[in-house]
């Protein structure tokens, strides 16, 4: 079935670059929203670390009328020193939309959003992992242009395994291109 833009929303969606000023009014629902769907829920100091770091990669979807959080993605771009020379590789860490609002392009905008701030900021590459199990996540990342680059076995501590998805976003090398997000502790799962 062919989709046409968020327009299907009953409302326009307000979308937000995160800032250390929202910590106090969304980083509740931020949690809240993020480990209503996790197998393992993140400590604090977990969306700090990214926060903190790569809030500007972070998007927030809000519900126009009351302001309140229906989506959010959080990601980070640091050089990964495994490849030679070292690739500025960027990671979606977190990605969440509110189960009533999900099938709309909620996801798709946000993920949009952050790869755009990434390319803006001369990443490579973006990588994340998601479970195997995790048909809407796969197929929204597919659809992005994102390819399995392999499965993690066992990955998560519930026992399910992974696929991590590498979007290349420069002309890498053919010879390299093999080593593209890798690395050891990669290594170490298969
Ligand atoms: C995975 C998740 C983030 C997807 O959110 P979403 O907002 O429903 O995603 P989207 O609407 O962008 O895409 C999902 C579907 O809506 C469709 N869609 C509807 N309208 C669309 C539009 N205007 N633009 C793009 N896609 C649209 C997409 O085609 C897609 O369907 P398909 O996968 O069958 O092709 C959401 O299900 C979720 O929060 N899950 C729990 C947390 C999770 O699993 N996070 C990912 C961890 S890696």
């Amino acid at each position: 079935m062919e989709h046409t833009q968020i327009e299907e929303l009953p409302r326009e969606l307000r979308y937000i670059q995160y800032d250390h000023s929202l910590e106090a009014q969304y980083l509740p629902a931020i949690r809240a929203l993020i480990s209503k769907d996790l197998s393992e829920p993140y400590s604090i100091y977990v969306y700090r670390y990214f926060l903190y770091q790569w809030g500007h990669l972070c998007y927030l979807a809000l519900e126009p009328k009351d302001s309140s959080l229906v989506g959010v993605i959080i990601c980070k771009l640091e050089p990964h020193a495994s490849h030679s020379p070292p690739t500025l590789r960027g990671y979606i860490a977190m990605l969440a939309v509110s189960s009533t609002y999900r099938g709309h392009g909620v996801a798709t905008n946000l993920v949009k959003m952050a790869i755009d701030t990434m390319t803006q900021r001369h990443a490579d590459e973006v990588v994340l992992e998601t479970e195997e199990t995790n048909i809407p996540a796969m197929k929204l990342y597919e659809r992005l242009g994102f390819l399995r680059s392999k499965k993690l076995h066992r990955y998560y501590l519930n026992g399910n395994s992974a696929y991590r998805l590498v979007l290349l976003l420069k002309h890498v090398d053919p010879d390299s291109a093999a080593d593209m997000a890798l690395d050891d502790s990669d290594m170490m799962l298969r």
